[in-house]
């Protein structure tokens, strides 16, 4: 079915119908569609060009059609060209001359951005929730691990010890900004250009602001040109949607990382491993793989947006109907990694013996060692010189800071006195960086105080 018949002579080619076509992609719209109609409905009541009896009459069957769609009575015919011309030809259908009228001031230009930016509204907030979830479980395994040491790194070199609450809490952090990100887009996809028409707006006279609020939308867009031929909004959320992905990669290649037998700091639970079908003693963190994996097809979304729009005239062209298939594939994508991810770190045991025992080697209490001097009154650039000599010492003997007596300490500095050994534990090292944003329990412990107020705040748009 189309809705465009009249000026031609010839049918087109059904191979290049079918080419043009996009219900299979926009068909998840259905709903945003039918609210989208039933607003402009009762817009057009407002204005005169359907009277009361007839808006509620198309309101009723609109509503119908809803109903059938979600209760599997009605499907969605792929015979049609689209999303809202399978609407209107439903309406149409059912209640013959009056179906007609749907259309009158509207134009699928507007009514295609309307929707879309409709639906994405809501599958932001569906996805901020399922960030909120990794979050709060962050939140709690960290909680349980303020004590936990283990070496931080740079380089993937040791570097100095932390908490794996501390290494917990940065990417806490990282999805506290990311869900930021996404309620900031949510303002600027929440601007409705219904009454665009196909570019020029209309000739009815349209209360469009009320038809935003109906829809509860935020605003309304400024300029008809632009309210049909702006993807802006969709590009901004495929890039923070990479910005998501980006974070969880990071994190699933640390966990791919510690999973190693020669790291070994943590097990990644059955529920999320597989298998080897030829090597059976395998168990290998695909979920976390996979994830990481995923990162790329997101990231082409959001580069497939940038270029389809690059050198589009305005206003409509009909390229912009490929942002649609980018765009749920990359939210319905980021949506699963963000649960599956969830689940798997719910899950995941960390050998905390291991860890602890790690970052014990590889001299990461250096740094302390050269800050106790500078207690004792000399300067940092002649201790760091003093902690890397005794580094060098301690090598050579195959043995850690702690090993070394204190006559041996001596000889690099008589400033060095026995409660050295206490001072360059570990359990110091971590305890005396107290900080805000530090490693030490308090001060983790504060950010956790900080994380649980941002979750319980309202947040949304
Ligand atoms: N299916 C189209 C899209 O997704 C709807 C708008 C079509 N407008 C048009 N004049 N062909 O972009």
């Amino acid at each position: 079915m189309k809705l465009w018949g009249g000026r031609f002579e010839n049918q087109t080619e059904k191979a290049a119908f079918d080419f043009q076509s996009s219900i299979h992609v926009d068909r998840r719209l259905y709903r945003e569609d039918i609210l989208g109609s039933i607003a402009h409905a009762k817009t057009l009541n407002r204005c005169g060009v359907l009277t009361d009896e007839e808006t509620v009459r198309v309101e009723a069957t609109l509503n119908e059609i809803l109903q059938d769609i979600d209760g599997g009575k009605l499907q969605i015919g792929f015979e049609h060209e689209d999303i809202h011309t399978f609407i209107e030809a439903t309406l149409t259908d059912r209640i013959g001359e009056l179906g007609k009228k749907i259309h009158t001031g509207r134009s699928r230009n507007d009514q295609v951005a309307t929707d879309f930016r409709m639906y994405l509204g809501k599958e932001v907030d569906l996805l901020v929730e399922l960030l909120k979830g990794l979050e709060e479980s962050l939140l709690s395994i960290a909680e349980d691990n303020l004590d936990t040491i283990l070496s931080g790194y740079t380089h993937m070199q040791k570097a100095q010890p932390l908490t794996l609450g501390h290494h917990l809490m940065a990417y806490f952090e990282m999805f506290r900004r990311d869900i930021e990100r996404l309620l900031d887009a949510k303002k600027r996809i929440m601007i409705m250009p219904l009454g665009s028409g196909a570019l020029a707006g209309t000739t009815f006279d349209l209360d469009r602001e009320y038809t935003c609020q109906l829809l509860g939308f935020n605003d309304i867009t400024y300029n008809s040109l632009d309210g049909v031929s702006d993807r802006d909004f969709a590009i901004e959320l495929t890039s923070d949607l990479s910005i998501v992905m980006m974070h969880l990669s990071r994190f699933c290649e640390e966990i791919i990382l510690w999973a190693t037998g020669e790291f070994a700091y943590v097990e990644v639970d059955d529920g999320f491993s597989t298998g080897s079908s030829i090597m059976p003693q395998k168990k290998n963190p695909d979920v976390a793989e996979l994830i990481r994996g995923k990162t790329g097809r997101v990231y082409g979304s959001n580069m497939t947006l940038l270029t389809v729009m690059k050198s589009l005239p305005l206003a409509y062209n009909k390229d912009m109907q490929e942002d649609k298939e980018a765009v749920f594939d990359a939210i319905d994508t980021v949506k699963a990694c963000v649960d599956m991810f969830t689940g798997m770190i719910k899950t995941i045991r960390f050998n905390r013996d291991r860890m602890y025992e790690a970052s014990e080697d590889g001299y990461t209490n250096a740094t302390d060692l050269a800050d106790y001097l500078v207690r004792k009154g000399v300067p940092f650039r002649e201790t760091h010189e003093i902690s890397g000599q005794i580094v060098q010492f301690a090598l050579k003997g195959n043995r850690k800071l702690s090993e070394v007596s204190l006559e041996e300490f001596k000889g690099f500095s008589h400033l060095i006195e026995e409660d050295i050994y206490s001072e360059i534990s570990v359990e110091t090292c971590v305890n005396k960086r107290n900080l805000i944003g530090g490693p030490a329990r308090e001060a983790v412990l504060r950010s956790i105080e900080r994380g649980r107020e941002f979750l319980n705040k309202e947040i949304g748009v």
